[in-house]
């Protein structure tokens, strides 16, 4: 198979997009991409793009045709393909079914009261770093059996691993790939060290859990568990900060959503599954044909990248009546925000458990949520990531 071409290994953003407006704002160019170029292929970044509904599912749903190993540290569920993805998965399964997640509820309802205590007064808040950054972080920590006081490095490492290039150019990209390196690597000597100990004495965590877990005689190697551990810290804690920050940022351009939502806080479940159509924290997801497919009459060949646009997807109203609104109660709701067919987020529940305690607490708590005037937003520099570094609002005290 192909080496991963380096453009596509360092993110770069498709050629559409190369402006702040537009990555603030990605949707009409998907438009028009999945209305005249459904499927094509870019030389510059060298892979296919798919942006219609029905072919980003053809894709993701047929893991035969379209790999999802790739070059990566490390192996982990994510970059596998079956049958050894199932084996992965359905071990790791039984910590995050939604009734083990949902007991989570009350700790997560802790946490976020303990970080907003502090702003409530002040009427402004840095919402990234001050709650949707810190919140997954902490539950993730304490899920997995990471001490509290070593809450600070871990945030550290959680940051390098999804941090992107400073620019397009080659240095930048090195510099990157060495600290990349040697957080993995400092990750992995934690992990390890704090797996020997479980080992020895049990907890109540995920390490231990997974120590243990055990399907058809089989159980996870070492390396295995931490590498999940570190799965969990690369896949989760990002994207369900720039869920939550994403959902704020519905709420403050269109602000009639706050008080419908404060009124009728049975429908907060919903608008975080409508945030994931309408601004999804992840937006491209990829894979590698494994034989020469057709395509939206495209002619792939084996070992070419494909990358499936779920942002352009989410948005096709072949699948979605009124697809460019956002409709807080929407049913169905089939966006694939979270994927696609046996990659689909593992963590979603947990992820959508947040993300609804969050949002139900700052309209509890807050009127009048809006961005703080003159505020320039900066678009987070990834292809596939949608979202924004900072968002900081002020809002009355309720
Ligand atoms: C997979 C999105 C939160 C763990 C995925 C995939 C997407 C996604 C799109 C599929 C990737 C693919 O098909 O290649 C999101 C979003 C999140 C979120 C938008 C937050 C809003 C989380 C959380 C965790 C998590 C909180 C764990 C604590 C995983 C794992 C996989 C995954 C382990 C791999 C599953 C597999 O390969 O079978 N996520 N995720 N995610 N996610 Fe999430």
């Amino acid at each position: 198979m192909k080496q991963a071409p380096r453009k596509y290994a360092n993110y770069i953003p498709i050629r559409e997009l190369h402006n702040k407006e537009r990555q603030l704002s990605p949707f009409q160019v998907y438009a028009e991409l999945r209305e005249n170029t459904p499927v094509r292929y870019d030389e510059h970044r060298e892979c296919w793009d798919v942006f219609r509904y029905e072919d980003v599912q053809y894709v993701l749903k047929n893991p035969k045709l379209f790999s999802s190993e790739r070059n990566r540290a490390g192996t982990s569920m994510l970059t596998t393909d079956p049958p050894k993805h199932k084996q992965l998965r359905d071990l790791v399964n039984q910590a995050f079914t939604p009734k083990a997640i949902e007991a989570l509820a009350p700790r997560i309802q802790e946490i976020t009261d303990e970080l907003l205590a502090p702003h409530l007064s002040g009427g402004r808040m840095n919402l990234i770093d001050d709650l949707a950054t810190p919140l997954p972080v902490i539950v993730i920590a304490e899920l997995i059996g990471v001490p509290a006081t070593d809450r600070r490095e871990f945030k550290e490492w959680s940051d390098v691993l999804v941090k992107g290039a400073r620019d397009d150019s080659e240095e930048a990209f090195q510099e990157l790939e060495k600290e990349k390196l040697k957080n993995i690597q400092e990750l992995y000597a934690y992990f390890t060290d704090i797996m020997e100990q479980r080992r020895l004495k049990p907890q109540d965590d995920l390490i231990s859990l997974l120590l243990d877990a055990e399907i058809e005689g089989e159980k996870l190697t070492e390396e295995e568990v931490v590498n999940f551990c570190i799965l969990l810290l690369a896949a989760g804690n990002e994207t369900t900060t720039n869920l939550i920050a994403n959902a704020v940022r519905i709420l403050s351009e269109q602000p009639e959503l706050q008080e419908e939502l404060r009124e009728h806080p049975d429908k907060v479940a919903s608008a975080v599954e409508e945030t994931l159509r309408y601004y999804p924290p992840i937006v491209a997801i990829g894979r590698v044909a494994r034989e020469d497919i057709e395509l939206g009459g495209k002619a792939i060949k084996a070992g070419e990248q494909v990358i499936s646009w779920v942002g352009a997807a989410n948005r096709d109203s072949v699948q979605f009546e009124r697809a460019d609104e956002f409709v807080s109660n929407r049913k169905p709701n089939r966006h694939m925000g979270f994927g696609f067919g046996i990659h689909f987020c593992l963590g979603a529940p947990l992820a959508r458990l947040e993300a609804r305690v969050a949002l139900h607490t700052l309209l509890q708590r807050m009127e009048r949520i809006h961005l703080a005037p003159e505020t320039t937003l900066e678009p987070i520099q990834s292809a596939f990531v949608f979202g924004v570094k900072e968002y900081p609002i002020q809002f009355n005290k309720r």
